[in-house]
């Protein structure tokens, strides 16, 4: 009996969530249901009452918090969290709605490895309330961005971007909801692409190999007529 000639073992995906952790749910279910070469080996929050973590648990997969309050010092939270990220040997760190500033030694340690998703069309709207600044300069299109994280806050090399319309009345809440449509789109087809070696960072560059597509229209896009004239 012949051995084959190469094996490949599972890439080990060690998710970061701050709350309700519908990203983190999306990267969970696409990973199952289309086979990707790829484990979500733990999902680890900071703060300990993240709805996301009971999420996990429920569907089997490890789960610990690394409460950032307990900490004096960024430096000694990251650290903390290196160590327990650690502790699940991954391949990969996706934040999925982590909602903490993280040092360069932190962004260094897990460099080419570590991907964000953030709720903007980056550059544009770095930081928080991203629909609400979004709305207050009127752009009519909004949308979220994939990016390797590098130093700068929200900000790095960009795998994949997703885009929606803005509506005329549009609320903050409507504008983040149709947002998080094609976040749940784009992040998988994201990560999918980085465990199988699609996509990596070479220097300040993401290189992608083999994918058609890399940008998400939302369905109300490929109908521009109706969003135009409100047919
Ligand atoms: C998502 O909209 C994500 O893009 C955003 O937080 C939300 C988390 O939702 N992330 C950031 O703002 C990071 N700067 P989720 O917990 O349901 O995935």
């Amino acid at each position: 009996m012949t051995s084959p000639p190469f094996s490949f073992s599972p890439r080990r995906i060690v998710i970061l969530i701050s709350g309700r952790g519908s990203n983190m749910q999306s990267l969970v279910r696409a990973c199952h249901t289309e086979g990707w070469p790829a484990e979500v080996v733990a999902v680890v929050a900071n703060k300990p009452g993240a709805a996301g973590l009971a999420w996990a648990s429920e569907q089997g997969i490890a789960t610990a918090c690394v409460p950032h309050r307990e900490f004096a010092e960024r430096e000694a939270f990251d650290a903390e969290l290196a160590r327990v990220i650690d502790g699940f040997q991954p391949d990969f760190v996706i934040l999925a709605g982590f909602m903490r500033v993280l040092t360069p030694a932190f962004v260094r340690r897990y460099a080419g490895r570590l991907i964000n998703i953030h709720p903007s069309l980056l550059p544009a709207f770095p930081g928080l309330h991203t629909h609400a600044q979004a709305l207050a300069v009127g752009v009519q299109v909004h949308g979220c961005s994939v990016h390797f994280v590098t130093p700068v806050l929200d900000h790095g090399p960009i795998i994949a971007q997703g885009v929606v319309p803005v509506l005329a009345g549009d609320t903050a809440n409507d504008l983040a909801a149709r947002v998080l449509e094609v976040e749940h789109q784009v992040y998988p087809a994201a990560v999918r692409w980085l465990v199988e070696g699609r996509v990596r960072l070479d220097g300040e560059v993401p290189l992608v190999a083999g994918v058609a597509q890399r940008l998400f229209l939302h369905p109300m896009l490929l109908h521009t007529e109706e969003v135009l004239h409100g047919d």
